[in-house]
């Protein structure tokens, strides 16, 4: 293991600095901050909050856009179901991820750090703040930026971008449209990058080891959950294979197949048992029509794929934030359909109305949020008539 320390508890300052910590902060200050970027990009870091998407190019963004008050936001609300990997992180190897803030923050030459942390995560934030203590009480002290701390009560659309940055602002969670981003007007209407906190404990790796031995080994964390013998935290690389992981987690739940899985928890398509030995890998799961996140979820051969989009669907009509009539109309009523199929009282054309639906839905919200909803649905429907059930 090489993000998380392995062993179980809260890894302290000492065991933390034994393993090699606080020495990719030492050297990140002692470069130019573009150096460090470049360094992040040269890892081809991609952001672990779930859209991949590439950390150097965000933080270049944020440096270049107009203002010299720049902010980094620090996302641990961890609401997506199945997900409770920077759970883990925060609570068992908290310097991590203090080390990669404050490198981040260097990169970024940020003014503010705020850490939104969901508060029905007591073990982690105890954790953090027992390791926040311990680094002002050192006799010599890693140089960390001054973080501020936010638990809050969570809803899962906090977890989204700008919604989070409206809750540190006071407002409720509802995102706002993109443009403008965050990079350019963030928190208080400044230049903000808004990471997630997986993301930052491997910035902080690639600065202890290099970008060239990060390229090679590819350390994630995986969330694995659901019908499997032994759900937990998998540090594997990018690129496993799907069954590689699931043989990790003693294969399925008292002996029986998984027979699909939800490769990023509720947010991506079904993927079904033939398609196991593709890489838990960003491009490899898009081109096959779902997408990686954080969280496999794996789904037994005796539960039925309706089941599992029934639950789906319904959580997204219960979270949708209401802020578009659309979505929250049009979450509800995927939902209906979906436990309609479900419970067999759906006529034989309703699998099709649903398909038809969803396809209309897409693209018709502010967040992407509807858009992950509708998509699950429609390709939820082929699944589910494919003769691989
Ligand atoms: C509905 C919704 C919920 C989200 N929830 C989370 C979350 O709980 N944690 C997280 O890190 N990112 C979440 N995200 C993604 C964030 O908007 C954002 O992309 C991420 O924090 C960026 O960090 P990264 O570039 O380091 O991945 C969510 C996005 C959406 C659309």
């Amino acid at each position: 293991v090489d993000i998380l320390s392995g062993a179980d508890g809260r890894e302290d300052l000492a065991a933390y600095r034994a393993r090699g910590g606080y020495r990719g902060l030492t050297r990140a200050l002692a470069m130019d901050p573009a150096d460090v970027v470049a360094e992040i990009e040269a890892a081809a870091l991609r952001g672990r909050g779930g859209a991949a998407f590439p950390t150097a190019a965000k933080w270049r963004a944020v440096r270049e856009a107009p203002g010299d008050r720049r902010h980094l936001v620090v996302n641990g609300a961890e609401g997506e179901p199945g997900s409770f990997k920077d759970r883990e992180l925060m609570r068992r190897s908290p310097h991590r991820v203090l080390e990669g803030i404050a490198v981040a923050a260097h990169a970024l030459s940020a003014r503010s750090v705020t850490f939104y942390v969901n508060d029905d995560f007591a073990d982690a934030l105890d954790s953090l703040r027992r390791a926040l203590s311990e680094t002002s009480s050192d006799a010599d002290p890693p140089p960390l930026p001054e973080i501020r701390l936010v638990p809050e009560t969570h809803v899962y659309l906090a977890g989204e971008e700008t919604a989070l940055i409206n809750v540190l602002m006071g407002k409720p969670a509802i995102p706002w449209h993109k443009p403008p981003y965050p990079a350019h007007k963030g928190l208080y209407g400044e230049p903000t990058a808004v990471n997630n906190v997986e993301t930052l404990a491997l910035a902080a790796l690639i600065l202890e080891r290099g970008a060239d031995w990060y390229r090679q080994r590819r350390p994630v964390l995986f969330s694995l959950s659901g019908d499997v013998a032994r759900p937990g935290v998998y540090e594997r690389a990018l690129g496993t294979p799907i069954a590689a992981l699931l043989e990790a987690g003693g294969g399925g739940r008292e002996g029986r197949p998984v027979a699909a899985i939800l490769p990023g928890g509720y947010s991506t398509p079904l993927l079904t048992a033939d398609r196991f030995d593709l890489p838990l890998d960003y491009d490899a799961l898009r081109q096959a029509g779902t997408g990686l996140g954080a969280s496999v979820i794996a789904i037994s051969a005796d539960r039925p794929l309706s089941e599992v989009a029934d639950e789906v669907l319904a959580f997204f009509a219960r979270e949708s934030c209401g802020r578009c009539p659309t979505c929250i109309r049009g979450c509800a009523a995927m939902s209906e359909r979906m436990g309609r199929l479900r419970s067999g009282a759906a006529r034989p054309e309703e699998a099709a109305d649903l398909a038809g639906q969803a396809a209309r839905l897409r693209h018709k919200g502010i967040c992407s949020f509807l858009d992950t909803a509708a998509h699950f649905a429609e390709t939820a429907v082929e699944v589910m008539a494919s003769p691989q059930r």
